[in-house]
């Protein structure tokens, strides 16, 4: 059973990320429905930073689809190689975007999102799912944010 998290603030980003994912780890454990450990994570995500929209879209035929997330309503469904979600998944690479603006075929779910970071969720070479998150200050994300994602994603993945 889920136990509350304990949040820690006044700290720096690697000491919250530090202290957020061993109870990540704890609140997965023993749970195998990908989509209930998706929808936890980004709870856990959203309770410890706050961010605007933390979320997953899961590869579905040909197409990016919304999956567990924590923020506005969101558009729904992404084609392969638009915006950032869908470049992360056609290049299968993280993608760091300071601003948004500049970030050529950027899709604005939420006008008030400036910043973002999507990372892929790789399964046997093949990209499954996206992790999407955004902020609505300008470069919120860098490559600590980077390191410790891929972790919580590692977790998720079980590897
Ligand atoms: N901005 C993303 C779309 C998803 S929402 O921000 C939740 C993109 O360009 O792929």
């Amino acid at each position: 059973m889920a136990e509350d998290l304990v949040i820690t603030r006044d700290t720096s980003k690697e000491e919250q990320y530090q202290s957020i994912i061993p109870q990540i780890e704890a609140l997965l454990q023993g749970e195998t429905d990908f989509i209930a450990n998706l929808a936890n994570v980004a709870a856990a995500l959203k309770e410890q930073f706050g961010w605007f929209w933390v979320g997953f879209y899961l590869v579905k035929h040909d197409e990016l689809v919304l999956g567990p997330f924590q923020g506005p309503v969101a558009c729904t469904r992404i084609s392969k190689g638009k915006g950032v979600c869908g470049t992360s998944w056609a290049e299968a690479r993280t993608i760091i975007v300071p601003d948004v603006d500049e970030f050529p075929g950027h899709i604005a779910c939420a006008s008030a999102s400036r910043s973002e970071i999507v990372l892929p969720l790789i399964v046997d070479g093949k990209v499954i799912g996206v992790l999407d998150v955004d902020s609505e200050v300008l470069s919120k994300f860098d490559e600590t944010d980077q390191l410790y994602l891929e972790q919580v994603i590692a977790i998720l993945l079980n590897r």
